[in-house]
């Protein structure tokens, strides 16, 4: 029981170092705004806000084949996902 108590406790504290890291919805609007000739916030609505993190440095590494040159940091790419994530206008 003890283990489980203490695995459970990791685990908490895994989610509040992530969500400490999570990207800023409201930067995220003002810095898709280079994005949103070709891209709608809803196009990536509901995405796992990790998933579309990496995503879009995939897309910005050249990782990913992508339509356009962009460049975001790491720290954009977080805060653009925390935008569109959330599906938002
Ligand atoms: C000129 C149009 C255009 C612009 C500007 C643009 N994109 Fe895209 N993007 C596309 C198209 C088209 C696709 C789907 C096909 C492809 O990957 O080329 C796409 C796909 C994506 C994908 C999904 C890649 C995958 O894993 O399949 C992500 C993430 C993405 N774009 C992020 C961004 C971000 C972030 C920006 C702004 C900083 C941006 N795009 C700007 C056209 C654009």
């Amino acid at each position: 029981m003890r283990l489980m108590t203490v695995a459970a406790a990791a685990a908490a504290l895994a989610f509040a170092v992530g969500s400490a890291q999570a990207g800023d919805a409201a930067a995220g609007k003002a810095k898709a705004d280079a994005c949103a000739d070709c891209h709608a916030p809803e196009d990536f609505a509901g995405s796992d806000v990790g998933e579309l993190t990496q995503a879009i440095k995939d897309v910005a590494s050249g990782a990913t084949k992508h339509k356009a040159k962009i460049e975001v940091s790491d720290a954009d790419a977080a805060d653009i996902a925390a935008y569109w994530a959330a599906g938002e206008e």
